[in-house]
């Protein structure tokens, strides 16, 4: 895994949106009772908890310790696990998946043989998350902010976000049937601004700076980003595009 760090309680207050609208994948999903549902990339269980609402019985696996420790404090079953190494003793009739694939950076190829490993005949792949194109702009300025200071940001770019071709033909390759896919644009309010945004998912970037050059290069991307991302309010959007898909087995 590249180099994360989830904490629950900030992840709650700062991005608080992601299971929210993570809802239509839920849907989308469509968990019956007594079906066996694998979340891959679970987080703090908060989708998880609602599949298992659903009355499936539900396996959540996610590569954080903490995240994990928050979804079993729900009562989850909740396991540490890197998605590019799944191994359960069994298999399941879906898996699903919300804002999470693209953090499988690694290898994505490897991520779905072990979906498929997992999948039931005729179970299904399920799931949403950053595609071709996602926060392309705060992306390329964090990039500036990095060259500014002589650091290789691309290096460091800890996400995987192909497009609708690109991943349904890896689906294919794996052995799965494509029964939808779609890339589509959705931009995302931040609740606590540009600077919670980063402070949550930007880590990668900027985790070995000094406390001052992270601040630094927080203030840089946020006049870089201002002018296209920030209201008249001071209301942060982020330009977030969404990879969105249903496979069978
Ligand atoms: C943005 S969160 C989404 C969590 C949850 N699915 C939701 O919708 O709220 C992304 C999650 O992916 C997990 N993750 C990232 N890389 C992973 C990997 N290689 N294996 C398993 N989980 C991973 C992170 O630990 C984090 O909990």
């Amino acid at each position: 895994m590249t180099s994360q760090t989830w904490n629950p309680q900030s992840y709650l207050a700062a991005a608080g949106f992601v299971p929210v609208l993570g809802q239509p994948v839920v849907d989308l999903l469509a968990p019956q009772p007594g079906e066996t549902i694998l979340d891959l990339g679970c987080g703090d269980g908060t989708l998880t908890a609602r599949i298992a609402g659903s009355g499936a019985r539900v396996i959540g696996v996610d590569g954080s310790p903490e995240m994990v420790a928050a979804a079993r404090a729900r009562g989850l079953d909740a396991r540490v696990m890197d998605g590019h190494a799944l191994h359960l003793p069994e298999q399941v009739d879906a898996v699903f998946s919300n804002a999470a694939l693209h953090w499988m950076k690694r290898d994505p190829a490897a991520v779905v043989a072990g979906v498929v490993r997992h999948l039931k005949p005729g179970g299904r792949f399920v799931g949403e998350f950053g595609g071709f194109g996602n926060v392309a702009a705060v992306t390329t300025a964090l990039l500036a902010a990095l060259a500014k200071r002589g650091i290789d940001g691309i290096a460091r770019h800890p996400w995987y976000f192909p497009t609708a071709d690109q991943y349904a033909r890896l689906l294919e390759a794996a052995g799965l049937r494509v029964a939808d896919i779609s890339l589509f644009p959705r931009p995302t309010p931040l609740p606590q601004g540009m600077a919670g945004w980063l402070r949550t998912f930007a880590g990668p970037f900027v985790d070995d700076l000094g406390p001052a050059e992270q601040a630094a290069v927080q203030a840089d991307v946020e006049a870089l980003l201002r002018p296209s991302l920030c209201d008249a309010q001071g209301r942060w959007v982020a330009d977030y595009v969404r990879l969105r898909f249903v496979a069978t087995a």
